[in-house]
């Protein structure tokens, strides 16, 4: 049997159209523009809108990622929604996404590795293809950080920033795409960046809300000190493990926390500025739509061209680290939407809709019929009963 690869074939993203700058921030707690701008190279962000949610912005980045690789959503069979903000705490995102999209063939099921998630979904859905269990792979990085956050906790909320990102992953037989990943974990660190209250060792109540503990805490510091040492080790062990050297990376697409981290570990890395790519000015950290975010902007911008290596990093709660060597297969050319393609994908979101509202007709038709007393013994009738 020759050798699957995971290339990928489509890339998508979605940001609201709502933009936070720090000097409106600086309106909003003890804060201000110079502050924010010298300690983390951040100048605006997005926020979603009231009707936006993760699955929301995740669908739409799917729908440009599927209409890049020109592939019908029916044609997808797995979807991994990475996000640490899932819409509901129990439904995956990955199914709404799956349902939103019409993707009727594809299995869905979301993944959490704090930040470092879009990567960890990357490896993931590359074994899958690796192994042969799936043809075509949705990855869709989706967060709605601004729900999480405390808006009086300067320390942590002008951080953040909500989107998404996506990429379609197909099977090849050339050796390009995804070609070594690192994973990563140290759970010792979890409490230094973690949401204390929500889940089953302190489940929601009235004094939880009331001491602010379903939002963000962090220990800047702590996290500032493991995110630099992570990605430059994470990196340089993916680099090694697809037989590459530092030298050969054409550009360092980093999880999008905070400019002086990427500058260190591209320091570490001995990488020149100009191959690594920053887009953390305009977004803040969106946690795992960083990484898709700023992939789909390197290839708008003509940063990576067909047979270009580039290495994708994250680190994140948990505490956890990622990194995965892709080298990019597909021409640039790929990217150009003739106006049919976006017809067809127009009239794959409408189908999507009916086929939706039809499954939830027919699941509400169905209920009515179908008693909801489960019988007993006592209820079978008298001639069957022994
Ligand atoms: N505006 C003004 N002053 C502030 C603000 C703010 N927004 N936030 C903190 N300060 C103050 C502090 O109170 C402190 O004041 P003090 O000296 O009087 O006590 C002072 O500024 C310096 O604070 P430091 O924490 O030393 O600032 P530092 O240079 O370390 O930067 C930062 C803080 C930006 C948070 C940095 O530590 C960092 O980026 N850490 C990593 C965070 C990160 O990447 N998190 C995401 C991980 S990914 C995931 O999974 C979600």
């Amino acid at each position: 049997m020759t050798q699957a690869y995971a290339q990928i074939v489509g890339w998508g993203r979605y940001v609201p159209s709502r933009i936070l700058t720090n000097h409106d921030l600086a309106q909003m707690v003890d804060t201000s523009d110079e502050w924010i701008r010298s300690r983390t190279g951040i100048l605006e962000r997005r926020m979603a809108g009231p009707k936006e949610s993760s699955s929301t912005m995740g669908a739409r980045a799917a729908m440009a990622a599927l209409e890049v690789a020109d592939l019908a959503p029916s044609r997808l069979d797995l979807i991994i929604c990475a996000t640490i903000t899932p819409d509901y705490p129990l439904a995956a995102t990955a199914s709404l996404i799956q349902d939103a999209i019409g993707a009727t063939h594809a299995g869905a099921f979301d993944l959490n590795a704090g930040c470092s998630s879009f990567v960890y979904a990357i490896s993931v859905g590359a074994q899958y293809i690796a192994s042969g269990a799936a043809r075509n792979v949705l990855i869709v990085g989706a967060d709605t950080i601004s729900r999480i956050l405390d808006w009086t906790d300067r320390a942590t909320c002008v951080l953040f920033g909500d989107g998404a990102g996506a990429v379609v992953l197909r099977m090849s037989e050339h050796p390009t795409g995804v070609l070594h990943c690192v994973l990563g974990s140290d759970g010792s660190g979890a409490e230094s960046l973690y949401i204390p209250a929500g889940g089953s060792r302190l489940p929601a109540s009235a004094e939880t809300i009331q001491a602010k503990q379903h939002f963000v805490k962090m220990d800047g510091h702590e996290v500032f000190r493991f995110a630099v040492t992570a990605m430059s080790q994470a990196a340089t062990q993916a680099i090694a493990g697809a037989g590459l050297k530092p030298d050969d990376i054409d550009l360092f697409i980093p999880h999008q926390a905070n400019v002086r981290i990427i500058q260190s570990a591209a320091r570490a890395l001995r990488l020149p500025m100009e191959r690594v790519f920053v887009n953390v000015d305009r977004y803040g950290n969106t946690s795992s739509a960083s990484v898709p975010l700023a992939l789909c902007e390197a290839v708008e911008q003509g940063r990576l061209r067909q047979g270009d290596r580039l290495v994708m990093v994250g680190f994140g709660a948990g505490l956890t680290w990622a990194a995965a060597v892709v080298q990019w297969g597909v021409p640039a050319s790929a990217a150009r939407r003739p106006w049919w393609r976006t017809l067809v994908q127009k009239v794959w979101g409408q189908q999507a809709i009916v086929g939706s509202a039809i499954r939830r007709g027919r699941r509400r038709i169905s209920a009515m019929r179908v008693p909801t007393v489960i019988p007993t013994d006592d209820d079978e009738e008298p001639s069957r009963k022994r």
